[in-house]
């Protein structure tokens, strides 16, 4: 793997199953310094996903990084609701601590304009887990201080690949297309992980049964979190690991292909809202279409076991 600096990131997440398993990888990688972590409802309520940001913090025995809350639903729709697949707890039943530190604050916008503010203009990322509701808002709300992101780099859509909410729509960008449409909008550096890559890096039970067999916090909770998710879907020898590819496409870029697309995204309210369509009047996002995916689950899988 090339040496990468240091960066230092947010992560913005609804955790939710695989967003534990990319916030787990995060918190092991030492390339990553995570100021803070915005959530945000998506898989489950904004109650359920902050705690359950402060919940895996404490596997980690991590108290240095804030969580503060943020949106409550999308920017102008009503939410879905995810409890069959990361069940009536926003993480399968898998047994985490109590978080260590209430949440610092409920402003996740006004967080992220403080700490943008006062970092160097372009040293901070995103790494966007959830419905992009967050950094919609912030773009509206202090269009200056999203200026000052230096790269967001997000799990959302299905391009050429069908969707996983709607015939052709995913999850996070259904969830807030209004929202998707806004940050694709704004002119920011902005990478996009959709289903056409996440669906390429899966797990198996082989997989889940070694990371439990470790014994390293981060890869036993990880294995029992995709073993959750094996339960919660039927068919199927292994499931896709959507949101750690966030964090994996931070840590070693050179893993995947991306290309710069412009994509315009369905505002309706058919079963395709959300859905993304390669157009000429569509916004430029590099979008990621090709892993290495094995040499990706490697990293996963090395960075979760390491003591
Ligand atoms: C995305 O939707 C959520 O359910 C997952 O956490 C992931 O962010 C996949 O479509
Ligand atoms: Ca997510």
């Amino acid at each position: 793997m090339q040496q990468n600096p240091t960066r230092t990131v947010i992560i913005d997440t609804d955790p939710g199953i695989d967003d534990a398993v990319a916030i787990l990888l995060a918190l092991k990688s030492a390339e990553f310094d995570v100021k803070g972590i915005t959530t945000v409802a998506g898989n489950i309520g904004i109650a359920t996903t902050t705690r359950n940001a402060g919940r895996i913090l404490a596997l980690e025995g991590r108290n240095d990084v804030p969580v503060i809350a943020g949106a409550t639903g999308p920017l102008s729709r009503k939410g879905f609701d995810t409890a069959d697949i990361h069940g009536n707890d926003g993480l399968g039943g898998v047994a985490f601590p109590d978080p260590l530190a209430a949440p610092a604050g409920n402003d996740a916008v006004a967080w992220l304009r403080e700490t943008l503010d006062t970092a160097d203009a372009g040293s901070i990322a995103i790494l966007a887990l959830g419905p992009l509701t967050n950094i919609a808002r912030l773009v509206q709300e202090h269009p200056d201080a999203a200026k000052r992101i230096g790269r967001v780099i997000a799990m959302g859509g299905a391009v050429y690949e069908p969707g996983n909410i709607g015939p052709r729509s995913e999850f996070n960008i259904a969830a807030d297309p209004e929202a998707a449409e806004i940050v694709f909008d704004a002119g920011l550096e902005m990478t996009l992980i959709p289903l056409d890559v996440t669906r390429k890096v899966r797990a198996t039970r082989d997989d889940t049964a070694m990371l439990q067999n470790t014994g390293v916090p981060a890869a036993v909770a990880s294995g029992a979190l995709i073993d959750a998710y094996f339960q919660s879907t039927t068919g199927g020898e292994s499931r896709p690991l959507h949101d750690p590819c966030v964090m994996l496409l931070a840590l070693d870029e050179a893993l995947f292909g991306c290309e710069t697309l412009k994509l315009s995204v369905d505002t309706g309210t058919t079963r395709d809202a959300g859905a993304l369509s390669v157009d000429e009047t569509g916004s430029s996002v590099s979008v990621a279409l090709k892993v290495e995916s094995a040499a990706v689950l490697k990293l996963l899988y090395e960075r979760l076991s390491a003591e």
